[in-house]
C-alpha cells in the first residue's frame, strides 16, 4: 500500500516524503511543480535511499488523478499541494480559490472512487481569529482575514461535511504554526521564488547579501521586546508529525483538528540574534511600521498532538536557523 502526497516537492512535503520513505511507506508523489522543482524528487532519494514515485501534473486534472489512483494502491493522501501566499490571496482570490478548494474537491471524489479513505490536510494556524489569546487550543475562536486562510477554513469544513456523509472517511487537520529550518543534511529546504514574505527565507537573503537588510514590522507590540511573537517549528518535527498523524488516523473515523506547534512563542529580534549567533553573521535590520494584518502574538498548545499523536518538536530555534543557513548554502554551491 502506497501514500499519495500532493505537493510532495514543496518545501513541507518534501521532508515529509524522506520521513515516509525512511520509515518503510511506499510514496507516490503529484506536483505541478508549480512552485518547487523536479530534481527534489532526486534529493528526497539520495537522502531516504529509496526513490518515490512522481507524476508532474495538477490536481485540477481529474483525469491524471483518478489514473494514478488506478496505477497504485493508495491507502492514505497527505494533501500539501495548493497556493499559500497570503498577500496574493487577496490580489488573486478565484485562483486561490478553485486551486485549493477544487484540488481537494477533485481528489475527495478520486479517493472516494477509489475506497481511499484516509487524509490528512495542510490546515494553518491561520484559521484562528486574530483577536484569540494564545496558546491557542483547537477550540479556539475561527475566523481568518485573507482569501488563502478562507481556503483553509472551507476545506477543513468540507472535509468535516464528508466525514458525517460517509462514516469510513477520516480527516486529520494538521493546524501548522510557522515552519521553518531545513533537512540537517542541506539537500532539501525551502526556496521561495522572488523577494519572500515570510521571516525566515528574509534573513537569508539578508545573510546572502541579496537584500540589504531586514525591515523588522513592528517594535511596540505588547510583547517583552515590542516585536512580534510566534511559534517557530522545524520542519523535520512537523513532518515527523504527519508520520504521527496517519498512524492515529487509522485508528478513529471522522475528522479531528490537530495543532502542530512547539508551544513556545519567540520574537522577531530572538531570530535574528539566534540566527547571528548560530551562524557566526551579522543581520542588519530596521525597525520599521507593523505589516497590516499582522498581531503581536501568536503561539500553539501542542498538547493535543502531545496526547493524542505522542508527538512532540525536538528541535529549538537553534537548530532552525542553523539548518535554514546550511540549506541556503548547500543548494546555492550546488545550484551554480
Ligand atoms: P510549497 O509551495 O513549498 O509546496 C506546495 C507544493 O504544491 C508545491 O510544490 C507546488 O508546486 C504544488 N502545487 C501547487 N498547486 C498545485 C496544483 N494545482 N497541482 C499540483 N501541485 C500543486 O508549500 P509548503 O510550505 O510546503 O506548504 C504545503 C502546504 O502547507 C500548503 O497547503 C500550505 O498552505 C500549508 N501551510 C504551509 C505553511 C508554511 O508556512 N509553509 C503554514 C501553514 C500551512
Ligand atoms: C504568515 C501568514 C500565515 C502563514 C505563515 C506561514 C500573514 C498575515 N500570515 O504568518 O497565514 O500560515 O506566514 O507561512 O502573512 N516579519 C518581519 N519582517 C519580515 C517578515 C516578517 O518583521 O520581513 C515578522 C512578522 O511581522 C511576524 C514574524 O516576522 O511578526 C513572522 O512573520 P511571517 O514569517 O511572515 O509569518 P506570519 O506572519 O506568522
Amino acid at each position: 500500500m502506497a501514500v499519495l502526497v500532493t505537493g510532495g516537492t514543496g518545501f513541507i512535503g518534501s521532508h515529509t516524503c524522506v520521513e515516509l520513505l525512511e520509515r518503510g511507506y511506499d510514496v507516490v508523489i503529484i506536483d505541478n511543480l508549480s512552485n518547487s522543482s523536479a530534481d527534489v524528487v532526486d534529493r528526497i532519494e539520495k537522502i531516504a535511499g529509496r526513490r518515490p514515485v512522481f507524476y508532474e501534473g495538477d490536481m485540477l486534472d481529474k483525469e491524471l488523478l483518478n489514473s494514478i489512483f488506478d496505477r497504485h494502491e493508495i491507502d492514505s493522501v497527505i494533501h500539501f499541494a495548493g497556493l499559500k501566499a497570503v498577500g496574493e490571496s487577496v490580489r488573486i482570490p478565484v485562483s486561490y480559490y478553485r486551486t485549493n478548494i477544487g484540488s481537494t474537491l477533485n481528489l475527495i471524489d478520486a479517493m472516494k472512487a477509489h475506497g481511499c479513505t484516509r487524509i490528512v490536510f495542510s490546515s494553518s494556524a491561520t484559521v484562528y481569529d486574530a483577536s484569540d489569546v494564545s496558546p491557542l487550543k483547537e477550540d479556539a475562536l475561527l475566523g481568518t482575514s485573507s482569501p488563502y486562510g478562507r481556503t483553509k477554513l472551507f476545506i477543513e469544513q468540507i472535509l468535516r461535511d464528508e466525514c458525517v456523509a460517509d462514516p469510513s472517511f477520516t480527516a486529520i487537520l494538521l493546524r501548522y504554526f510557522n515552519p521553518i529550518g531545513a533537512h540537517p543534511s542541506g539537500l532539501i529546504g525551502e526556496n521561495p521564488n522572488g523577494i519572500p514574505n515570510n521571516l525566515l527565507p528574509y534573513i537569508v537573503n539578508v545573510a546572502l547579501g541579496i537584500l540589504p537588510q531586514l525591515n523588522v514590522y513592528g517594535s511596540d507590540y505588547p510583547t517583552p521586546d515590542g516585536t512580534g511573537v510566534r511559534d517557530y517549528i522545524h520542519v523535520c518535527d512537523l513532518a515527523r508529525g504527519h508520520i504521527h498523524a496517519l498512524e492515529y488516523a487509522a485508528t478513529i473515523k471522522g475528522a479531528d483538528a490537530i495543532n502542530l506547534g512547539t508551544g513556545n512563542g519567540t520574537s522577531v529580534l530572538e531570530i535574528v540574534h539566534a540566527f547571528e549567533k548560530e551562524n557566526s553573521i551579522t543581520i542588519p535590520y530596521v525597525l520599521t511600521d507593523r505589516r497590516p494584518g499582522d498581531n503581536a502574538t501568536t503561539y500553539a498548545d501542542p498538547g493535543k498532538a502531545n496526547e493524542l499523536l505522542g508527538w512532540h518538536a525536538q528541535y529549538d530555534i537553534h537548530d532552525m536557523v542553523r539548518d535554514s543557513w546550511h540549506f541556503a548554502q548547500v543548494f546555492l554551491k550546488n545550484s551554480r
